[in-house]
């Protein structure tokens, strides 16, 4: 095998948040079909799971054929401009479709729906519904008014929705892994970003109905699990009025809170063979406690993101991340020291922003190579109307630079995922297999611990199994294995 065309270097291009998916058939003989198209980060794609489940309560199919389709929904992401403008093309190549099949109804869902409001539907003829992030559980109603011809639309935030009672029903499914939504919104207000305005106030879900999904997921056969939130470190739920802790004369607290360290404990505990991953941590939050429960289980995966998005104190303070280089070492460090040299850390990165000088982006390079990230995923700026950023600084980097920059960080994280990568040679790993490899249909993919993706040959494999291996070789983006054993004892 010629490893080195398997070289695959990260763009901002092919990170998550430009991916997008359709559902796949889950055909249980009723009548109408729903045909779902997902963009942005993992939050969405749950929640199209969610959106499944609410249509097919109300007498819907999932389809993944776009012209059986009686209701088209996007769900949409407002993340950077581009995320908006993929949607917009999608939405023309739609108007031909409506020309064949007038009946067909078009909802956009998500992020862009929750920022453009009634403007969508006066801008995107096509459009027949807008419908918000908290407004899943009336879809039966809007669908119905626009089935009447009507248009519809609910773009209400709320401060207590957490889907929590509803099953997913999980779309493009591998059995083997699937994602636990645990919170909703977001209290910080980084100046870039839209999140907080489409996404609404911070709240965090139920623990029982999260552990309660954990438990379905591993009776039916799933082996990890991927607890979901904008800053999983800020879950916090107690009992008492809607989230909130109840406090005595003194401000004490005397309720019985769960912070996201004793989460990630209940949900370790529900098997010692399913694997637990979290995403996103937040540098400010992210606590020695969650740290040392990762160390106490085998199953918690020992891999951390952890964006920073730049490594200068200035543009930190102007992108109002509420921390600084060295607070953000000073957890790297406590990773380090707790968990050591193997666990995965990746980032995300954003060139060019405001005022950024190049002094400034040499402070991000300098940061990567302090830090040597496992992966990144990376971008520049783009202003988001509406955020704290967009109101008070000039988007004044020009786009050249801002793409030059961006390459620069692209290069620069290739480099250092090689040489840790590299560092992974001769070691023993455990890999959950959870797909065949891109490049080989015959040859298997799963993760190691670090979430590093490994690619393994063997007959007898199969999704879902464990597997001991050596590591032979390696690219900037993949390690390849040599099968040892399957499904050792210990995970
Ligand atoms: N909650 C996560 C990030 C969610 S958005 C966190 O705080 O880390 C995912 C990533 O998109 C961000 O980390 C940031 O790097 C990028 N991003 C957000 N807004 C952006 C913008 N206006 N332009 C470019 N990248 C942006
Ligand atoms: Fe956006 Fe910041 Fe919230 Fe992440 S923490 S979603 S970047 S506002
Ligand atoms: Fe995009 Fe919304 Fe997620 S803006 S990144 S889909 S929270």
């Amino acid at each position: 095998m010629d490893l080195i065309k398997d070289i695959d270097i990260l763009s901002a291009e092919e990170a998550q948040v430009c991916d997008f998916k359709t559902t796949e058939d889950h055909s249980t003989g009723k009548q109408k079909k729903v045909y779902i198209e997902s963009y942005g980060c993992q939050m969405n794609f749950s929640d199209s799971e969610i959106v499944a489940s609410i249509m097919k309560e109300n007498g819907y199919d999932t389809t993944s054929d776009l012209k059986k389709a009686d209701v088209v929904f996007l769900n949409t992401c407002s993340i950077r401009e581009k995320a908006e403008q993929t949607v917009r093309n999608r939405l023309t190549h739609f108007n031909g479709l409506k020309r064949f099949k007038p009946g067909m109804t078009i909802g956009i869902l998500g992020c862009m729906a929750e920022r453009l409001k009634e403007k969508l539907l006066e801008e995107e003829k096509i459009v027949d519904l807008v419908v918000g992030p908290d407004a899943y559980r009336d879809l039966p109603n809007l669908v119905a008014t626009a089935e009447e011809g009507l248009k519809a639309i609910n773009t209400f935030l709320s401060r207590e929705e957490t889907y929590g009672d509803i099953s997913p029903l999980r779309l493009n499914s591998n059995g083997v892994s699937a994602f636990i939504s645990i919170m909703r919104g977001c209290d910080n207000m980084c100046s870039f970003c839209v999140v907080p305005f489409t996404r609404g106030r911070e709240r965090s879900r139920d623990p029982e109905s999260i552990l309660a999904e954990a438990r379905d997921l591993w009776s039916k056969g799933y082996k990890e699990v991927t607890l979901l939130g904008q800053n999983v470190d800020s879950y916090k739920w107690s009992p008492e009025e809607n989230n909130k802790a109840r406090l005595n004369k003194k401000g004490e607290n005397i309720s019985q809170v769960i912070h996201f360290a004793h989460l990630l404990e209940m949900v370790a505990q529900v098997s010692p063979q399913l694997r637990v991953r979290f995403s996103t941590s937040h540098p400010k939050d992210i606590t020695d406690e969650v740290l040392y429960t990762i160390k106490k289980y085998d199953n918690i995966c020992k891999y951390i993101h952890l964006p920073v998005q730049s490594g200068s104190d200035r543009v930190l303070e102007l992108m109002n991340r509420t921390y600084d280089r060295a607070w953000y070492m000073d957890r790297v460090l406590a990773i380090r020291e707790i968990l050591g040299e193997e666990c995965g850390i990746s980032s995300d990165m954003i060139a060019g922003f405001c005022s950024e000088t190049e002094e400034e982006h040499q402070d991000t390079l300098s940061l990567m190579e302090q830090v040597k990230y496992d992966f990144s995923y990376m971008f520049y700026y783009s202003e988001r109307p509406g955020t704290l950023a967009a109101k008070k600084y000039a988007d004044d980097i020009p786009l050249e630079t801002k793409k030059r920059r961006l390459a620069e960080i692209i290069e620069k994280q290739s480099q250092i995922a090689f040489d840790r990568n590299r560092l992974d040679l001769g070691k023993e790993q455990i890999i959950l297999i959870d797909g065949t490899s891109k490049k080989s249909i015959a040859d298997l993919k799963g993760r190691n611990s670090a979430n590093k993706v490994v690619i393994v040959s063997g007959a007898d494999l199969k999704l879902g199994d464990y597997v001991r291996v050596k590591i032979k070789e390696c690219s900037p983006a993949t390690l390849f294995g040599e099968v040892l054993e399957i499904n050792p004892s210990q995970i």
